[in-house]
């Protein structure tokens, strides 16, 4: 069976227990996200991410994220670097700069190929993507139109370095992270001493030109990437490329991603970046439907072949036992921190029905995605010396949210709206039993434990054998 034959029959795998958590959330009562204005108000409201520059009227396709949001981002990126580097020995993690030598972008090809067709609207002065205009030709935001010719505008971000703004100071933002892995290759594998087949990670800011930024934060014009460069012989692109795609998938799933919303889709030869042989996108079911949350590629020899000829350094490895010399290919996973987190928060909201009319607004993440982990609630401000030890205590380890004021059921739907899986109370019979209620954000079932084993009773469910 080909390649792309395997990853279009993928099919969901049984069910992890956060999804089967999720799987929960499809009980009657309960609604999932169908409309992204009910999730960008919230994520406005409670800090998890908004718009950038909010006190000047924002600024298109740039967000920010607040509390919430910086940790979840920060959980899903430790994961991503502890699934694809630290349990590697195979791989390296490095940390390149935004800004590479501007022959690295001639080479690669952005220079050349990186661009969108573009048209003007004259009628009403905006601009569009020419390849997302209907089959009518209308013009999107209504009205007449009156189409320029299409034109190819490069998605490059420009800068100048030092104080002269002429062409030859002209540098580029990286437009993708994987270019400096490229650039530096050779050093990294010769400091780690590493054997074909190994690669190289690292997470950081991308930055694109995007025409029409939109879907929330979905295609913006910065984002942070979290990609790996496999470097392989050329006789083993295809079980890698499995392998890494598998190995994705299996993240995806791990992140709590309900399997039903996650599918793969191999691209047709037509759509294949400049760079790539072969493509499998990872998508997810985001309301506004299908989309690429990450793309798995084969970029065969194109990146070193290139960045050897335009710097005349000989990029090959040459086998230790057979002494062959040749170019290794490479298999790339690249995905998108903030399309992830945006995958994450669609996936986790949701609204349920309560007895008495009520409802609630539950971010059901999976505990080691979530913000905070657990939130720690005196029922009074008298309480406060022992709620203040065991909120200091859990700190140490985790993200912990410390809160004693109002209704202790309006605290509880406060926590359910940041996602926390665990809150923890103090009464006044803690004194004396010793005693505290740990409440659960799924099932808001609740448990009466030790306050001594607060700290083991979270462990055991953040971090399993
Ligand atoms: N190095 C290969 C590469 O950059 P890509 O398919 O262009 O491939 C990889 O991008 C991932 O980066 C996408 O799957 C997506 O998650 C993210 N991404 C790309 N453009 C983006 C944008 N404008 N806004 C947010 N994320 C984006």
């Amino acid at each position: 069976m080909t390649r792309s034959a395997r990853a279009a029959i993928y099919c969901a795998p049984p069910a992890t227990p956060a999804q089967e958590a999720m799987a929960d959330a499809q009980r009657p009562g309960i609604r999932r996200l169908e409309r992204m204005d009910d999730l960008v108000s919230l994520c406005a409201r409670r800090g998890f991410v908004f718009q950038s520059s909010e006190i000047y009227g924002g600024i298109n396709g740039f967000w920010d994220y607040g509390p919430l949001g910086a940790e979840l981002k920060q959980n899903l990126r430790a994961l991503w670097w502890q699934r694809v580097v630290r349990e590697r020995p195979d791989v390296e993690g490095i940390d390149s700069a935004i800004i590479a030598h501007p022959r690295t972008w001639e080479a690669s090809g952005h220079v050349e190929h990186f661009s969108d067709p573009l048209v003007d609207c004259r009628a009403c002065k905006r601009r569009f993507r020419a390849d997302q205009l209907d089959d009518a030709g209308a013009c999107p935001a209504g009205g007449d139109h009156d189409f320029t010719p299409v034109r190819k505008f490069n998605l490059m971000l420009r800068t100048h370095i030092g104080a002269a703004e002429d062409v030859g100071s002209v540098a580029y933002l990286r437009a993708e992270t994987c270019q400096p892995i490229f650039n530096d290759m050779k050093r990294v594998r010769e400091a780690a001493r590493q054997p074909i087949p190994f690669g190289i990670a690292q997470i950081g800011k991308a930055f694109r030109n995007e025409i029409n930024p939109r879907n929330f934060t979905f295609r913006s014009r910065e984002f942070e990437q979290a990609e790996l460069e496999y470097f392989v012989h050329p006789s083993e692109r295809e079980k890698w490329f499995d392998h890494w795609l598998e190995e994705r998938l299996r993240f995806h799933r791990e992140t709590g991603l309900d399997p039903e919303h996650l599918r793969t889709r191999p691209h047709a030869p037509t759509e294949l970046a400049h760079y790539a042989r072969a493509a499998v996108d990872i998508e997810y079911r985001f309301p506004f439907g299908w989309h690429e949350i990450e793309g798995v590629h084969d970029r065969g020899d194109w990146d070193l072949r290139r960045h050897g000829e335009y710097s005349g350094k000989d990029l090959g490895v040459t086998d230790p036992e057979t002494k062959e010399h040749y170019l290794p290919m490479v298999i790339e996973t690249s995905v998108g921190v903030d399309r992830s987190c945006l995958a994450l928060l669609c996936d986790a909201w949701r609204e349920e029905a309560l007895e008495g009319g009520e409802t609630r607004i539950v971010m059901g993440f999976a505990p080691r995605l979530a913000p905070i982990k657990v939130a720690v609630l005196p029922l009074s401000k008298k309480l406060a010396e022992p709620a203040e030890k065991l909120a200091a205590r859990l700190r140490r380890r985790w993200n912990v949210f410390y809160d004693d004021s109002g209704n202790i059921g309006r605290r509880y739907r406060r926590q359910d709206e940041a996602g926390t899986p665990w809150c923890v109370t103090i009464d006044f019979e803690t004194a004396s039993d010793g005693k505290v209620t740990v409440r659960d954000r799924d099932s808001m079932a609740q448990e009466r434990i030790g306050l001594d084993a607060v700290e083991a009773w979270v462990a055991a469910r953040l971090e399993p054998a």
